[in-house]
């Protein structure tokens, strides 16, 4: 049996209705909204390590979807207990989603570099799926500067000359379901999980910057837009005041300013091979995510 955390969340429900879709695995969800025995969702709030171990009895395979909206200590606490409770629970195979290595110097590089580690400890078997940064990261920054475009013609963003790749949750999440899938299926035949000690790269075939942004922005507004590259002292003293967590803007300023160096571009990809086929286009996706936006009475 599998059973799959967060999945109230985007990319767990993805990964919980691809599951749910097979007819040859038995699926549960995991999520802190959930509650009742016996429910085809099970509560499970890793800020509630004593919960844990009853809430995986059963479970041949564990997706851990990360908890990481939270300052490192808490994320750290969070995913400690659920390894904890899935030895307890005589887990077998543990898949955990991480941060892809186009992401290797960001802040929210280190919670996840941890918890791997934490997992891979076992005694069950583990498969670490990296996981790229979604597209709505450059989508959100091109919406949240539309107002300013149409009415200036300039798009500022803290990108630098560097670019971002991204990624559609909709095949982190298939790639997910497969990995999950086979691995209940070998250890059901008998057998350890084929994806046992594997590490795979989930990286988005497509990279975004500023330049690439103002165009699909002007595309979108109908006029021209000039790319500015914003300064990060600008970017933070505008975040603190944007109703982030202090712990977001670090994060959100580190990833600047990985972009801005040049090291937020995949260098390869296990995603083709783990989905048997090329990643969802994402260029149109951004561009109709902004003219969509663009759209709104606030943009224009
Ligand atoms: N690759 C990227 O670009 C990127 C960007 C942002 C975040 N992430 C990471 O990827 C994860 C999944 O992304 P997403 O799009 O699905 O995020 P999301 O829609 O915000 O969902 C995150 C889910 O995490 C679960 N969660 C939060 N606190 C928890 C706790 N204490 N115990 C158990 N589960 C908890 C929740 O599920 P329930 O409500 O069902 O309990 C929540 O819905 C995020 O949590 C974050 O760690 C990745």
């Amino acid at each position: 049996m599998i059973l799959v955390t967060g999945v109230s969340g985007g990319l767990g429900s993805l990964i919980m209705d691809g599951l749910s879709g097979l007819a040859d695995v038995e699926v549960l969800g995991g999520s802190r909204s959930a509650g009742g025995d016996g429910a085809a969702v099970r509560r499970v709030d890793f800020d509630d390590p004593a919960s844990l171990p009853a809430a995986f009895e059963g479970v041949d395979v564990l997706l851990v979807v990360s908890a990481g909206y939270a300052e490192d200590d808490v994320v750290l606490a969070r995913h400690g207990a659920v390894a904890d409770a899935a030895v307890r629970a005589g887990v077998k195979h543990l898949i955990y989603t991480s941060l892809a290595a186009s992401g290797e110097s960001m802040t929210i590089a280190l919670p996840h570099r941890w918890s791997e580690e934490r997992f891979a400890a076992g005694p069950y078997t583990t498969t670490v799926l990296r996981n790229g940064l979604y597209f709505e990261v450059p989508v959100s920054l091109a919406t949240a500067g539309a107002a300013t475009a149409a009415a200036t013609g300039v798009f500022a963003a803290p990108f630098g000359e560097g670019r971002i790749s991204v990624v559609a949750r909709e095949d982190l999440a298939d790639a997910a379901v497969r990995v999950a899938a086979e691995s209940d299926r070998d250890l059901a035949a008998g057998r350890p999980s084929r994806h046992a000690g594997r590490i795979y790269e989930l990286e988005g075939d497509t990279a975004v910057g500023g330049a690439d942004i103002a165009a699909l922005l002007a595309d979108a507004l109908g006029r021209e837009v000039v790319y500015r590259p914003a300064s990060l002292g600008e970017t933070r003293a505008g975040l603190a005041t944007s109703g982030l967590e202090p712990y977001q803007v670090g994060h959100a300023v580190s990833l600047f300013a990985n972009v801005i160096a040049g090291r937020a571009e995949a260098a390869g990809s296990d995603l083709p091979a783990l989905l048997g086929t090329a990643p969802r286009p994402l260029r149109s996706a951004v561009a109709a995510a902004v003219a969509a936006d663009a759209a709104t009475p606030a943009a224009r």
